[in-house]
Parts: structure tokens; C-alpha cells; sequence
């Protein structure tokens, strides 16, 4: 099918029935801005992050991981500048209280603005288009002004106060662990500059509406490295860590013509230069799916005051606030790209359609699908001991239930890359079928080769 036909209504629904993404609390009628991975997604998901780590650590011996808190010391974000200035510009209806964000507001009227607008820039546009923007909830279009509503979300984890008066906070991005732990890293690693420390974990952000499925949600997964070089080379490695992100999504199945790069005029509080990796989405268009952002020595500078530590890098005796190039994507939204890029619906020459998830084989949540032509003479036996040799190396299923063709067209649809069929020949000279999902061609391969071809055609 053409990109401009995915539907983004189909791809949910979709993902919904083959168990990648589920609606959270769905018995109890959902609860915004929150999604589930069901048995297929929490494959893929764990695929793209094994990736991310494989291209972000294992590869550059100089960078290290971490796995740091979801929740820290309050002043941690106090000094980063959050608890101060992570807000989005919201307003509220004047006759039923609904809220809206001011930004989103605007550019759906077709006028450019962005969260990271001073109140004063932003209610001099909305004052512009007031008679054009309606409270989606009740369609009035009486609105006080946009104020800066924090999104950092509260917990009282630690705070036994009775009205909860020291409030810990979720963390609002994963890269406040890395800074805090820069200096543990420094005096265990030892490493030499320029180094990185890459994180995978949970985020949460009060979206005021959480929207567009996995793309805007209120917990969600980043994977975020801080790059930490010597001042006055944050350039070139800005530009050498953009080129090799771009590299990595390519590499993740997402064509070249569905990314773009935008560069930020208006920046967030820590960045001296920020660009954006979008992503064509169904139905959405480009949007932000990963960050790049030259965060100068601003959080490191801010801890360093905040704490009382020095919060330095001594090369030879030569001490200075390393500078902070940061590479920041969001799971979700990967997950999004990937599945959206991969969706297919293809005419086959009987005239039957079907549908095929075209997932880079490295990430397919299932890579391998082993199935006996019969469960009777002794084939289901083979392909049992054929799925037992290959289940520890390859993420691979065994289904035997109904016709051959149909379990073809249910691996497809799940982007299994490979279907291993044993038949009465299998009994006779110990070959298999492997048949592929895209060319759905079929060659025959021996059962003592097979570890090996998998291993090549997965890779
Ligand atoms: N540490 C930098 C940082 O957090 P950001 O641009 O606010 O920068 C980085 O977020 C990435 O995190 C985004 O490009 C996006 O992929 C993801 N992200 C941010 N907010 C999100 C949300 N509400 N839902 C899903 N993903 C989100």
C-alpha cells in the first residue's frame, strides 16, 4: 500500500487485536494518556531498546550506562530548572473550566507557536485569533489568559507530611539520573573525556492532553545519552551524534523520505541549540520523535551549585565544566515510527489480500515461526525438537493449528520474518521449508544448516 494510505484509526485497532498496544485500564473504561504493551509490543519494544543500547553503548566502548531513580532528591529538579520553567502554556474555559494548550490551540488555527513561548509572546497571539479558537469541550470561546502550568508530576514517595508539603517529583526526563550521577561515574570509570552515560527508562509529564495514541503520553520511556566533551568541542560531536542517530533509525526499517530534521527557534531553558529528528506519521504528519540538543554546562553547573560539589572534569590537571551534547528519543514514539512504517496491506495474485507487519527482521517480535505440515506421523514431533534448538537463539514460536497457509498469513500479520515448515520430506533427507515473509518465497535448507542461515537472514 502507499504511505499516504495508512490510517493511524487502522494501525491502533490493529495493534490492539494482535496484542502490541492495549489501552491501559480498559475495564475501567481506560485512563488517558496511557497505554499497555501486550505480548507482541513488549517484543518489540525490548527489541528497539536492545538496539538503542547495542548502538548507543556496546559499540562505543566510551560510552557507560546507568540505571538511576524514577524518583530523586526534590532539589534535583528544583536545580535543573524544572520545578522553575517545564510548563505548557495552558488557558481556561471561562464557562465550563476545560483546559486547553494554548500552543496546540494556535497551530491548529495555522498559527506557528510552540510551549517554550514566554507567556507575554504567546497571549499576544492568542489574543489575535480569539475569535477563532473554541473550548473544545462546550464551544465557547470565552478563555482567561494562557498561563505556564507545571508539568513535572508530584509524588509523596518519602513525604510523610500530612498536606504533603515536600513533595518528591516522577522524574520529568531520564538525563537529570545521568547529571547527578556524573561524578560517581568520573571517580568509579575513570573514563577520559570525551565520554557518554546512556539511559533507558520511565518518564512522566502532567500532559494537559495526553493525545495521538503512543505519541503523547503521560509515562513514557526515553533513551537519552549525555555526551560529555571539552568546552569548545560540543560542535563536532553534535554533528557526529546526529549523523549516527540518523544512521540508527535508518538501520530500524524507517525510510529516509519519512524523517526530516527541524531546527528549534524557540529553545527549552538548558539548550544552546536543539534540532529535532521528525517523523511522517500516518494521518499526523512530521512530527518531534527524537532530540538532539547542545546543553552546554548548564545542568552540571546548576547541580554543582544546588548540591555544594564540584562538579568538574581534571584532565591532567586541567579542570573544567565538561560541556553536554545530549541524543533523546522517546520509546513510544520510536515504536510508533516503526510500526507505522512496517503496517502493509498488499494484493496477492489469487486476488486475496493481506496484511503484513515489514519489520527489519533484527526487531520482528517474532523472528521465526516453526510449524509441522501435520501434527500426525511423527512431524510435530520434529518441528518440536526443531523449535527447541532454535528458541534460545532467536525469538521464535511454534503453531500448529490449521492450515499452512493460514498460519502464513497470521505470521505475516504479525511481521514474523521467517516460517520454518517440517513436511514428509523433513523424514527423508532432514530439510525443512523456510519461507519469507516478503518475497514469500520458499527454499529448502537443512535442518543441520538451519541455526546458520537464520542467524544470516535474521540479522
Ligand atoms: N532530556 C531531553 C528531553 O527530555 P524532550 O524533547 O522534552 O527532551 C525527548 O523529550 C523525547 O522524549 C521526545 O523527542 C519524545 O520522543 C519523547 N517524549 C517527550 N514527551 C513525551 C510524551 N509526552 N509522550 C511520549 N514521548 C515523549
Amino acid at each position: 500500500m502507499k504511505y499516504e494510505e495508512k490510517s493511524m484509526e487502522h494501525i491502533i485497532a490493529f495493534a490492539k487485536s494482535k496484542g502490541f498496544v492495549y489501552p491501559s485500564s480498559e475495564i475501567y473504561d481506560g485512563f488517558a494518556g496511557a497505554y499497555d504493551f501486550g505480548p507482541r509490543g513488549v517484543e518489540l519494544a525490548r527489541a528497539i531498546k536492545r538496539q538503542w543500547w547495542k548502538d548507543m553503548v556496546d559499540v562505543h566502548p566510551h560510552v557507560y550506562g546507568l540505571d538511576s531513580t524514577i524518583v530523586s532528591h526534590p532539589e534535583v529538579w528544583v536545580a535543573s530548572g524544572h520545578v522553575g520553567g517545564f510548563s505548557d502554556p495552558l488557558a481556561d474555559c471561562r464557562v465550563c473550566q476545560s483546559r486547553i494548550r494554548v500552543d496546540k490551540a494556535l497551530e491548529a488555527v495555522g498559527v506557528s507557536a510552540d510551549e517554550k513561548m514566554s507567556e507575554e509572546v504567546i497571549n499576544k497571539l492568542f489574543d489575535t485569533k480569539r475569535d477563532e479558537i473554541a473550548c473544545p469541550s462546550c464551544g465557547s470561546k470565552d478563555f482567561t489568559e494562557a498561563r505556564a502550568f507545571n508539568m513535572l508530576v508530584t509524588s509523596n514517595l518519602g513525604d510523610f507530611t500530612s498536606d504533603n508539603s515536600n513533595p518528591t517529583y516522577l522524574r520529568g526526563e531520564t538525563a537529570q539520573g545521568i547529571f547527578i550521577n556524573f561524578k560517581n561515574v568520573v571517580d568509579s570509570i575513570h573514563p577520559k573525556i570525551p565520554f557518554g552515560i546512556a539511559q533507558i527508562g520511565k518518564a512522566f509529564r502532567n500532559e494537559i492532553s495526553p493525545r495521538q495514541f503512543l505519541f503523547r503520553t503521560r509515562e513514557f520511556e526515553q533513551m537519552e545519552m549525555q555526551y560529555f566533551v571539552e568546552p569548545g568541542t560540543d560542535a563536532p560531536a553534535y554533528e557526529e551524534w546526529k549523523e549516527k542517530r540518523w544512521n540508527s533509525l535508518l538501520a530500524l526499517g524507517l525510510s529516509a523520505d519519512n524523517l526530516r530534521w527541524n531546527q528549534h527557534d524557540n529553545l527549552v531553558f538548558y539548550a544552546k541549540d536543539a534540532w529535532d529528528i521528525e517523523y511522517n506519521y500516518p494521518d499526523y504528519g512530521f512530527d518531534e520523535m527524537e532530540g538532539l540538543h547542545m546543553r552546554g554546562d548548564y545542568d552540571l553547573s546548576q547541580h554543582a551549585q544546588h548540591s555544594g560539589k564540584e562538579l568538574v572534569f581534571n584532565d591532567n590537571g586541567n579542570k573544567f565544566v565538561p560541556h553536554v551534547v545530549e541524543t533523546s528519543v522517546g520509546m513510544g514514539r520510536l515504536f510508533l515510527a516503526v510500526l507505522s512504517e512496517a503496517y502493509d496491506k498488499e494484493e496477492l495474485e489469487d486476488g486475496d489480500e493481506r496484511t503484513v507487519l515489514r519489520f527489519a527482521p533484527h526487531i520482528a517480535p517474532t523472528q521465526v515461526a516453526i510449524m509441522p505440515l501435520m501434527k500426525k506421523d511423527g512431524l510435530a514431533e520434529i518441528a518440536q525438537e526443531v523449535f527447541a534448538a532454535c528458541a534460545p537463539n532467536f525469538r521464535t514460536t511454534y503453531d500448529e493449528s490449521g492450515s499452512v497457509g493460514k498460519r502464513y498469513r497470521r505470521q505475516d500479520e504479525i511481521g514474523t520474518p521467517l516460517c520454518v515448515t517440517v513436511d514428509y520430506d523433513t523424514k527423508e533427507d532432514n530439510t525443512v521449508t523456510v519461507r519469507n515473509r516478503d518475497t514469500m518465497e520458499q527454499a529448502r535448507v537443512s535442518i543441520d544448516e538451519l541455526h546458520k542461515y537464520l542467524e544470516s537472514a535474521l540479522r
